[in-house]
């Protein structure tokens, strides 16, 4: 069976991932080919579905919605669909939140909505504010800004025009402790980078593989118990957890759909993805 990996052309940034993964993929016998989302005549043959790097899905998530769905009529596919259409939309923060699972403090503001941002920050006692889509991916439209400025409201005005929008308190330690990206392959931690501050227009760094306290991996577990993903058959699942302004790891992104799995800087990860690919393929002979 070809297997399909969901990507987007042109990609928005080079994944770090792509050439890695093929490479292994193939030397596990595994016939594996680049397909981009949009391209709909790749997505009338018969074949498994490893979705990777959708990331311009950000600028049409009724198409891609649709399009998720579609394969997943005609195609094994992980990360599950179900997973997938609970993923896309970062209001899975403030129900995590809800399960009582620490999350980076989140005002969602809906399309259309007309808020008084100045208000709203006072009363959470926010000075320093992150103002970004609800759907969103390598910083798009991320703006740290003071939440007293003229420019929180510009910014927040804007936004709304066209989206869903979160409003965040700005967490200083992603500049000392940085934030930390945890990975699951096929539902066990694998490994942890750390990624330096990074807002619109900015460019991804990130470390080696580094350890990680227990607390952060805690909450990066609970994270995916609340939303029921370890029992759904995960074949990747990334955590980004940073410190709050108590020192306690908070959730700053739960990727469930498309995230960077930063193989280059653990091969034991790539080898249980590769792994857990394969076991998967056997299952549909
Ligand atoms: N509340 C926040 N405090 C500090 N930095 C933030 C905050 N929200 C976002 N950032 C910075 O912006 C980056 C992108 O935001 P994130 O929520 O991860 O969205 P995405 O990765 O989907 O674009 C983060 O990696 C971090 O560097
Ligand atoms: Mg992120």
């Amino acid at each position: 069976m070809i297997l399909r990996i969901a990507t987007c052309r042109p990609l928005p940034e080079p994944d770090g991932d792509e050439d890695l993964l093929l490479k292994a993929l193939q030397s596990a016998g595994i016939n594996a080919q680049m397909v981009a989302w949009h391209d709909p005549a790749e997505w009338q043959r018969p074949a498994a579905t490893v979705i990777r790097s959708t990331w311009d899905y950000i600028y049409d998530l009724e198409a891609f919605t649709r399009w998720a769905t579609a394969v997943a009529v005609t195609s094994a596919m992980w990360n599950p669909l179900k997973v997938i259409l609970g993923n896309l939309h970062k209001r899975y923060l403030i129900e995590l939140a809800a399960h009582g699972v620490p999350v980076t403090p989140t005002l969602l503001l809906e399309r259309g909505e007309s808020v008084d941002i100045h208000a709203q920050c006072a009363v959470r006692g926010w000075r320093d504010v992150v103002i970004k889509p609800a759907v969103g991916a390598g910083s798009f439209e991320t703006h740290r800004i003071a939440a007293t400025s003229a420019d929180a409201d510009a910014v927040c005005r804007r936004l709304l025009a066209e989206r869903d929008v979160l409003v965040q308190p700005y967490l200083d330690s992603v500049e000392h402790h940085g934030e930390r990206a945890l990975v699951w392959i096929d539902g066990e931690f694998t490994h942890a980078v750390r990624k330096s501050p990074r807002f619109a227009g900015g460019v991804e760094s990130v470390s080696e593989a580094l350890p990680i306290a227990p607390a952060e991996r805690a909450v990066g577990e609970a994270a995916l118990a609340a939303v029921g993903a370890l029992g759904q058959d995960l074949l990747y699942a990334r955590v980004d957890v940073a410190p709050d302004a108590a020192g306690q790891p908070v959730v700053m992104e739960l990727e469930l759909v498309e995230p960077s799995l930063f193989l280059l800087q653990h091969p034991t990860a790539m080898r249980r993805l590769v792994a857990g690919i394969a076991r998967r393929l056997q299952r549909l002979r």
